[in-house]
């Protein structure tokens, strides 16, 4: 048993009563300031320490751990996680987590506000209010497209895609189709009302086409130009994944062109910062990563974080054990000298 309590640094202010239950176990290093690290940064504040809690916005691999020998666990309060390095955080026998299941509904109900705010004009529509346009008012005046009835696509269909075909088949009798990169079940395919298609089929027949699949490299733009023209002339794109699922400057290009009516992003390749050609458009509705935000969902993905963060320190009624460990199989392989880890790098953003 060690006889120095094991420090903890956390990244960033969270909810100072749920991170504060770390200091029951921990010696916790806290900050109340909202900061952008470097990579120096980073490693300097994960030397000696043997756990963190960070988000989506620190990018750890091998070059921020390196002079971490004492470093055991990382929790990333967030449910994608290609901030992370995993398989470095593997080799170095650093157990990974992240936040599943508790932002699910929330991130579901922000897909289908930028569906709707999208289809129907609704932020373009206030902007036009507000800059004293309504004496210009016509019949034809903001027009969009209906959701319900209409063809509802989802490219990615884990939890989040679930709970999005739910919401379209069962609330707006929208036909919901899929593509993933394996098909659901059956029962469950029934239970969320969605029918599993091709690729192309998916970019050729949506009306409004919805993104919610993981980050990797084959995913990266694989919304690009070429299935930005197969996508059906006048349709719609959200994206609730990661920015760099699409080449954002060919969407540029299908939006103002006409091609696409309109697109919803909640995230971005070069998140905070958002491309001008991007902030240029009017048929464009744009949001600084909210898919979780809301108070009760924010919480539950922080209390998760820090119960991930206990157990895989070895503390709490689930020590050794975190709820939702990324690669607990490739560190206990490590630490029992197996072969090879089987950590994947850049991954499994949404799910
Ligand atoms: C947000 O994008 C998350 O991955 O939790």
């Amino acid at each position: 048993m060690a006889d120095r309590r094991p420090k903890v640094w956390v990244s960033q202010p969270l909810f100072d009563d749920v991170v504060a239950q770390l200091g029951q176990h921990f010696d916790l290093d806290m900050t109340d300031q909202v900061t952008r690290y470097t990579p120096a940064q980073l490693a300097e504040r994960l030397a000696g320490v043997d756990g963190a809690l960070i988000t989506l916005n620190e990018r750890i691999g091998a070059a921020e751990i390196a002079s971490a020998p004492q470093l055991r666990a990382i929790a990333n309060v967030g449910v994608g996680y290609n901030n992370l390095d995993v398989e470095a955080l593997s080799a170095a026998g650093i157990l990974a987590s992240n936040t599943p299941d508790v932002l699910t509904e929330t991130t579901a109900d922000l897909g289908f506000a930028l569906l709707m705010a999208t289809a129907r004009r609704v932020t373009e529509a206030e902007r036009w209010l507000r800059d004293g346009q309504w004496g210009q008012w016509s019949f034809q005046t903001m027009l969009g497209a209906d959701i319900h009835g209409s063809t509802l696509g989802i490219l990615g269909m884990g939890r989040i895609g679930q709970g999005i075909a739910r919401r379209g088949a069962l609330g707006f009798g929208m036909r919901v189709l899929y593509h993933n990169r394996s098909r659901l079940p059956e029962a469950t395919e029934a239970e969320v009302g969605a029918q599993y298609v091709d690729l192309d089929t998916l970019l050729a027949q949506a009306d409004h086409l919805v993104l919610v699949l993981p980050y990797n490299a084959s995913s990266h733009h694989i919304i690009d130009a070429a299935a930005l023209a197969k996508m059906k002339p006048g349709a719609t794109l959200v994206n609730i994944a990661r920015g760099g699922i699409v080449d954002e400057l060919a969407l540029a290009d299908a939006l103002a062109n006409g091609r696409l009516a309109a697109a919803g992003l909640d995230v971005f390749e070069g998140e905070p910062t958002v491309r001008p050609e991007l902030l240029a458009l009017r048929n464009i509705v744009l949001t600084p990563h909210i898919g979780s935000a809301s108070q009760a969902t924010r919480r539950a993905m922080v209390q998760l974080a820090v119960d991930n963060l206990t157990a895989a320190l070895g503390q709490g009624p689930d020590a050794g054990h975190p709820p939702s460990a990324i690669n607990a199989a490739a560190v206990a392989a490590v630490k029992t000298g197996g072969a090879t880890v089987g950590g994947k790098k850049i991954d499994d953003a949404k799910r």
